[in-house]
């Protein structure tokens, strides 16, 4: 017997389309499909049909599970296209350190940041690791995230890297969200390769892609290509190489400078450049040539206070843009996609429309999920949140810092 499951009585259904959108550029992107007075009917998994609630609506006729939303929206769950959640500790004393007028960068190049985060993550085993990645995980997703780039990078030696990358397969088997595992080794130079910055390079293409290659343990690579990180010939260089391997690109690029992180994403087909708080002409007529989809992250602008991506201006020069967390313990320690939202309206003047396009199927074309995530559509996973009684869509990003996620539902079954 089909297992289904009809959400009813929905004040608002949000997101809709036909399936065949990749992604939302420009002037799209203030377009989501959107249906008063709907049910939503799932079967398996998957979303089976939708429409508006009319007085001889058919009830489905197998036995299913009714959900009444009347006063509710509900949204494909957000698509979080990047992120750094498996990491070892917090690091609540160099945010206290910058409050006192350090700089992230300052910081980073006194053997904090990064290098501090692999300090900690390389002294814990694999099982505690796995355990407080799974609960940050499962926090993320009673936030409404139904997909999630998981990043490596705070390993930085062969074996720590790897442990990182087991973790997320880990995760991937026994959580019910989707998925997408990235090799970020190139996150920064260990101090021990400070003076040897190409024996590490050489690491990383001679033993740590190998590996990973052969246990599959990532879908994609990214190198931190910035100020004080990697520059561009390096990132050249990694890039090429992972693609050897069958990895594709998605970069941190434009964080610190106009460093040409974009350039060199678009010149190697990255699927995403990432943090763009730098971001200049040039780079918009790159983009515009391009597949690679330009992705901001807001909480880290909050947190280190430095320029939001001028992303009103990349929409309104017909770019498609993505939303993402950047969760991590030194620029974004917060999982929560309403946030990034809220900063988007607020901040960088993006519509709510926008804004939801930009964490949902745009989302999904910087992970490769548009088919079967990232919108409302029949056959696409089932993976949506009913939100409490909210007035209007904008009460979303309107209240920000609130949490309007009442139920989840991934891969067609409800969450507890
Ligand atoms: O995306 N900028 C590079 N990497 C992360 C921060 C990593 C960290 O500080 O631990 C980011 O902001
Ligand atoms: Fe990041």
């Amino acid at each position: 017997m089909a297992n289904q499951i009809l959400i009813k009585n929905i004040k608002a259904l949000v997101g809709i389309d036909d399936g065949n959108v990749l992604k939302k550029s420009g002037k799209q992107m203030s377009e989501l499909g959107t249906i008063e007075n709907a049910f939503l009917l799932i079967e398996d998994g998957l979303i089976k049909d939708f429409g508006q609630q009319t007085s001889n609506f058919q009830l489905p006729t197998s036995n299913f599970k009714t959900i009444d939303a009347a006063g509710k929206h509900v949204l494909p769950s957000f698509v979080d296209s990047h992120t750094h959640l498996v990491f070892a500790a917090t690091r609540e004393e160099e945010f206290e350190m910058r409050i006192k007028g350090k700089s992230y960068e300052e910081i980073a190049a006194a053997g904090g940041g990064i290098l501090n985060s692999a300090k900690k993550l390389q002294a814990m085993s694999e099982d505690e690791l796995f355990e407080n990645s799974l609960t940050r995980l499962n926090e993320m997703m009673h936030f409404g995230t139904g997909a999630v780039e998981i990043k490596s990078g705070y390993g930085l030696t062969v074996k720590d890297e790897l442990k990182m990358l087991r973790v997320i397969q880990r995760l991937k088997k026994v959580s019910p969200i989707t998925i997408k595992a990235t090799f970020l080794g190139a996150h920064a130079i260990p101090a021990e390769y400070k003076q040897n910055r190409n024996g590490y390079i050489d690491l990383m293409i001679t033993e740590m892609l190998p590996q990973i290659a052969s246990e599959k343990l990532a879908d994609y690579c990214d190198v931190f290509c910035d100020k004080g990180f990697f520059t561009v010939g390096e990132t050249d260089i990694i890039l090429n190489a992972a693609a050897k391997f069958g990895l594709k690109a998605k970069i941190h690029g434009n964080e610190l400078g106009l460093t040409g992180g974009v350039q060199v994403a678009v010149k190697n087909n990255a699927l995403s450049v990432d943090h763009l708080e730098y971001t200049g002409d040039a780079e918009i007529e790159c983009l515009k040539n391009s597949n690679t989809m330009p992705t901001a992250l807001p909480n880290c602008s909050f947190f280190l206070g430095i320029p939001y991506a001028p992303f009103r201006k990349m929409i309104d020069a017909g770019l498609p843009v993505c939303l993402a967390t950047d969760y991590n313990p030194g620029s974004s320690p917060n999982p929560r996609m309403s946030f990034v939202i809220s900063l988007a309206c607020t901040q960088m003047k993006l519509t709510p429309e926008e804004a939801i396009n930009a964490t949902t199927i745009n989302g999904a074309y910087a992970l490769e999920l548009s088919k079967t995530h990232g919108s409302i559509a029949k056959g696409k996973v089932a993976n949506v949140f009913i939100t409490k009684q909210i007035s209007s869509l904008a009460y979303i990003p309107y209240s920000f810092g609130v949490d309007m996620v009442e139920s989840v539902i991934l891969g067609g079954k409800v969450l507890n």
